[in-house]
């Protein structure tokens, strides 16, 4: 019920539920760091919305606020008070000294520049401007001069504050902040596994996936969408100078914005070939994909006096990385069966180099996607590599298409146990049917054998192959049965190799549950959903057990995978399979215990104020400890923390004989906990 005028005490309510959840969002989101619960963070949420609704109370900048903005028909344009411009690129060490070259004979200097080091993240640049400390607008890039204004959908990103934090550096006038949206590399395979689990198609590369995500009419899309953002400098600023782009950056994380922690100082351009150096290296161990570093003349001054191009400032460079994509020609188009009988087509093409890896094969995905592209032998094509997926082929480049390139027939009949194969009406994907096909029962196997699965060490494709061709392996579970025995009279088998494997194979029958869940094979669940559902059930029997309900409450987990999950765990031949594995001594280790915190399950009432604690904050530090905070003291009450000026509820502890702590016994308590 809406009400006309709301107490004091509601809005004062509001005020502090609203600062208590920024203040939460951000040590999560932003901080990677949280001092409550998720089950806390919900029920202060909780208690807001109702708030809000009963006393008409909402604010576009409330957190209640993030999602839930109505569809639109099309974006407006936003102009940009200062255009975004581009960075001019670099692809050699050379061509880096060039530029600081250039800039010392520009500003006729002979001293060495100081630099700011930023990694360049391969997402999609926007825009948030913040008037007063309140997030107003949030826009692409678009051509640099105007974008799309997309704020409700930025607004669905948790790491972008709704409201500038303002304890350390107050909020300026006007603030317009440059950062670049992105997805990292987990979450990205984890929303293409569900695409393709519901028929749709696979974002190429989690720039695109990104960008798709901020084009969305419907803020509810974005929403389910797990972008994040790195924020790297401003546009127009009112109310507040600035030195260095150093300063920039340490004040935007002062507001509470998110900032690369990979960001450097240095002096020279010696300094930032080496970070160039250190980061191509450490490129590949990072949550997300960054395709260079930029270099930024780190004084203000400098980078005025040395002012822009038509389309780039001058004092700044993108020096980027080897790159992930590269041309070369298709020498043959081949069908690949993989584990669950799924037939690929796979281009085989001439060897080339892309990102620092020789390619010579990349998928095409299925029958469909080959017609989309029109790729044919002998084209020309573009292939990229992402992270560590699999290369795949862009597009064709048409004019060098030789005339006589004829399109590509899906084969009718197994390459390898020429069974006829189907594809159901509707499906994308081509099948061989069947169960006993040497190639799917080698993929298989050597996908319960891989690295992110069983991993056992040996167990390559040939020797796979051989087994399964001997039929001394059926199904996964024989694997365990096998003896030295059984494999010396083998092709490429001495006695040796053969401990070998049998002793990889006795080492593999403990494994953490993601790698098992992995390589069981459930149909639409990849390593990165096995890691989600791992985490969630802890052990194997809560996940076989699992109905579609509990699934379906599961991060990422959709009707289509669930459904999967459940057939899997309902069939027969799955049932059985298990029960070998089981009976074979295959198990998942447990997973690492939780440190017992002495506060878990104990109950706290504050009375007084705190020094050095707000209220808000202390209760943060006992829920994430597993503790509760109540309001009245009773006979289930652990602790009673006085602060200065206790009342009433100090007299009461005492009455019944509670515990009670002054903040430094508080404080002390609190740190045995961490
Ligand atoms: S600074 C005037 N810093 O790269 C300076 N850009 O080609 C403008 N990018 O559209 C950009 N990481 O989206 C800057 N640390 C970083 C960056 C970065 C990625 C993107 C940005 C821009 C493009 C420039």
């Amino acid at each position: 019920m809406a009400e006309e005028h709301s107490s004091p005490q509601v809005v004062s309510r509001v005020a502090e539920l609203r600062e208590q959840l920024n203040y939460h969002n951000y040590r999560y989101y932003v901080l990677d760091d949280p001092v409550i619960s998720d089950a806390e963070f919900d029920r202060l949420m909780a208690e807001l919305t109702r708030l809000e609704e009963d006393y008409g109370l909402a604010s576009p900048d409330s957190p209640t606020q993030r999602v839930g903005a109505q569809p639109l028909d099309k974006f407006e344009t936003v102009l940009h008070r200062q255009p975004m411009l581009s960075l001019e690129n670099a692809f050699s060490e050379a061509e880096a000294r060039e530029f600081d070259d250039r800039l010392k004979r520009f500003l006729r200097i002979t001293e060495e520049f100081p630099y700011v080091l930023e990694p360049k993240m391969d997402g999609c640049a926007v825009e948030l401007v913040y008037e007063n400390g309140r997030l107003t607008t949030g826009s692409t890039r678009g051509d640099g001069y105007r974008g799309e204004n997309v704020t409700q959908n930025l607004k669905t990103i948790h790491s972008i504050p709704l409201s500038l934090l303002t304890e350390v550096a107050p909020a300026p006038e006007l603030l317009e902040v440059r950062g670049e949206a992105y997805m990292d590399l987990a979450e990205f395979k984890q929303l293409n596994e569900a695409r393709l689990a519901r028929g749709e198609s696979a974002f190429a590369n989690p720039r695109n996936a990104a960008a798709g995500s901020l084009r969305q009419l419907d803020p509810r899309i974005t929403a389910a969408r797990p972008l994040k953002i790195y924020c790297y400098g401003v546009g127009e600023v009112r109310g507040r100078n600035f030195d260095t782009q150093w300063e920039v950056l340490q004040t935007l994380k002062q507001w509470g914005l998110r900032v690369n922690p990979l960001i450097a100082r240095g002096r020279g351009i010696d300094a930032a070939i080496a970070y160039h150096r250190d980061l191509e290296h450490r490129r590949h161990g990072l949550p997300y994909e960054i395709d260079g570093i930029v270099i930024k003349v780190d004084p203000l001054v400098l980078q005025e006096r040395l002012g822009a191009k038509s389309r780039s400032p001058r004092w700044s460079l993108a020096y980027k990385f080897a790159a992930t994509q590269a041309t070369t020609k298709v020498l043959a188009i081949e069908v690949n069966v993989g584990r669950t009988g799924a037939v690929t087509p796979m281009a085989v093409m001439e060897p080339v180099e892309v990102g620092g890896v020789t390619v010579s094969r990349a998928t095409l995905h299925n029958e469909d996607e080959v017609a989309k592209k029109d790729v044919r032998v002998g084209d020309t094509v573009l292939v990229q590599r992402a992270g560590d997926v699999i290369p795949e082929v862009v597009k064709v480049i048409l004019e060098e298409r030789p005339p006589d390139a004829q399109p590509f027939k899906m084969p009718v009949h197994c390459p390898v146990c020429d069974s006829l194969l189907v594809r159901p009406p509707g499906e994308k994907v081509t099948r061989c049917p069947n169960p006993d096909c040497v190639a799917s029962l080698t993929r298989g196997i050597q996908h319960f054998a891989g690295k992110r699965a069983m991993d056992i060490d040996g167990l390559g494709e040939k020797i796979v192959q051989q087994l399964v061709e001997v039929g001394l392996v059926k199904e996964v579970s024989d694997l365990y049965r096998l003896t030295e025995d059984d494999l010396i009279p083998l092709e490429r088998f001495a006695e040796k190799s053969a401990q070998n494997i049998i002793s990889a194979i006795k080492a593999s029958k403990a494994v953490p549950l993601w790698r098992l869940i992995n390589a069981l094979g459930i149909r639409y669940v990849g390593e990165a959903t096995a890691q989600v559902l791992a985490r969630h059930f802890q052990t194997p029997d809560a996940l076989r057990e699992a109905s579609k309900e509990d699934l379906l409450h599961v991060e990422g987990v959709g009707a289509q995978v669930a459904s999967s999950i459940r057939d899997f765990f309902q069939s027969e031949r799955h049932q059985a399979l298990i029960k070998k594995l089981q009976d074979n001594g295959v198990r998942s280790l447990p997973p690492e215990p939780q440190a017992a915190s002495p506060l878990a399950g104990k109950t706290f009432v504050f009375t007084g104020g705190l020094a050095d604690l707000s209220r808000g904050e202390a209760k943060a530090l006992v829920a994430a400890r597993g503790g509760k905070v109540t309001s009245s003291v009773s006979a289930k009450t652990d602790y009673v923390v006085a602060g200065s000026d206790p009342g009433s509820k100090l007299a009461k502890a005492r009455e019944l004989e509670v515990t009670v702590l002054n903040e430094a016994e508080f404080g002390e308590l609190l740190k045995r906990s961490t």
